[in-house]
């Protein structure tokens, strides 16, 4: 049972892996492989832990928006839609995908650091709810575009609170020197926002920021939070100016490893509540209302991916390999990070402890191309046995390639232990359907 990191992963009687009650050696018998399966009951879970943890802890009027960037296709909108939960959306691909199930754009917050004008006036026309404005070269397009459309659109301001939530270095974006806001320390955030408050078609809400992903330090919230109505107290007392949103963006960790603590996301949150409480009433400030964008945390542990084993590679005095029907193209997270997986022989949870060390390659051509280094399997593991990679429900479809055209995996959603399938697998024609 040391493999088991989250309570929705089982071995049933025939030793064969299960998530939310589903036989998964089944589901990729049926499905084929590589294939992504998606616990929908452990998201839900999800989405009212944030729900419930956070409207205690701040009020009714606060509440959690999904960061999609995490996983977006239009099965998560709906879902996320049903559980009461707004969105935080990064392009107008994301937008498009949430409005095409009706997603209530009022509660959805438009990112990045570059929205193009033609994603601006796309959001404006659909009726996005906010936009959380990088910069100031921003701030005046949106002036200009909402203007011309006869618009007062709401925005908050993203800030950068210059702090270090000690993850990893390409998830990190709250420190001064991000590509990502105006910084509180240098004054800049100051001067876009009182220029903000002066723009006849923009309505400032409020203020964002975002520290960084996969964090696990309860404290990089707290500190945060002080930073930000540190700030809105100054805005307050120089310039008169009433926030209404404080947003502390998304961020907390998940467990990839057995060794990776547990976050208790609702005992974290009644912290922060009553942490912030006490800061605005230091402060002599009201307390806003108050927005989180968890992505990684609401979807990662619902899923997992299935391969199935090719070419066991044993190079004697070196290393050994296993290959895999999929790879970068369906989760590039190790290329790119390396990030830690847990990996298990999904048809064979009961066989001998395993004893070979090797590592999980793709299949695409190139030696970068892997999933995870020093996994270790049962010693006949073969071609034909079913890999499990755990906890790769957020960004891995999301950031998922037609690399070597490869098509996509499908994602297959479980729910009370029945399965459906959320997003079809690509068909080699869908992988040329835009080429002339
Ligand atoms: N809000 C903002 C403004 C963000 O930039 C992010 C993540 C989130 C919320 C959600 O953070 P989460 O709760 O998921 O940690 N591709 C990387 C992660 C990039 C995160 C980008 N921003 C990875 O695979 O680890």
């Amino acid at each position: 049972m040391e493999k088991m990191i989250c309570n929705n992963l089982s071995i049933n009687s025939a030793g064969h892996l299960t998530l939310g009650g589903a036989d998964t050696v089944a589901l990729a018998n049926k499905y084929g492989t590589p294939l992504y399966i998606m616990d929908e009951d452990r998201i839900r879970e999800r989405c009212r832990t944030y729900k419930t943890s956070m409207a205690r802890a701040f009020g009714d009027k606060s509440y959690p928006l999904f960061a999609s960037k995490a996983a977006s296709f239009k099965q998560i909108y709906r879902i996320i839609m049903e559980e009461g939960l707004g969105t935080d959306l990064v392009s107008s691909g994301e937008l498009y995908t949430a409005t095409s199930v009706g997603f209530p754009l009022a509660k959805a917050y438009f990112h990045s650091n570059n929205k193009t004008d033609a994603d601006i006036a796309y959001a404006i026309d659909r009726g996005v709810g906010y936009f959380v404005v990088d910069n100031v070269e921003e701030l005046d397009a949106i002036d200009k575009i909402a203007g011309d459309k006869n618009v007062k659109q709401k925005i908050l301001l993203r800030l950068t609170p210059g702090i270090d939530p000690h993850t990893y270095e390409a998830v990190t974006t709250g420190k001064v020197d991000s590509k990502f806001g105006s910084a509180i320390e240098t004054g800049q955030a100051e001067q876009i926002a009182k220029y903000a408050t002066e723009l006849s078609n923009i309505v400032l809400y409020g203020f964002h920021c975002h520290v960084g992903s996969q964090v696990f330090d309860s404290d990089v919230f707290l500190r945060a939070s002080e930073i930000m109505l540190d700030f809105i107290a100054l805005m307050s007392k120089k310039y008169g100016f009433v926030t209404r949103e404080l947003d502390l963006g998304g961020g907390y960790g998940v467990r990839y490893l057995d060794s990776d603590p547990e976050i208790d996301i609702a005992e974290n949150i009644a912290k922060v509540g009553t942490h912030v409480k006490a800061y605005c009433h230091k402060l002599g400030i009201d307390m806003p209302e108050i927005r989180m964008e968890p992505g990684r945390s609401i979807v990662a542990d619902a899923g997992l991916t299935l391969y199935t084993a090719g070419t066991v590679k044993r190079i004697p005095g070196y290393k050994n390999y296993v290959s895999v029907d999929g790879g970068m193209a369906d989760n590039p997270r190790y290329a790119l990070y390396r990030s830690p997986y847990t990996v298990c022989l999904a048809n064979r949870m009961d066989s001998t402890a395993p004893t070979f060390n090797c590592t999980l390659a793709g299949r695409c051509c190139e030696s970068g191309d892997l999933i995870q280094e020093n996994v270790t399997l049962p010693a006949d593991i073969k071609r034909g046995d079913m890999i499990a990679v755990l906890t790769t429900g957020a960004y891995n479809y999301s950031m998922a390639s037609n690399y070597n055209r490869l098509p996509k995996p499908p994602i297959v959603m479980v729910k009370d232990g029945k399965e459906y399938i959320a997003v079809k697998r690509e068909s080699l024609e869908d992988i040329c359907k835009n080429d002339i």
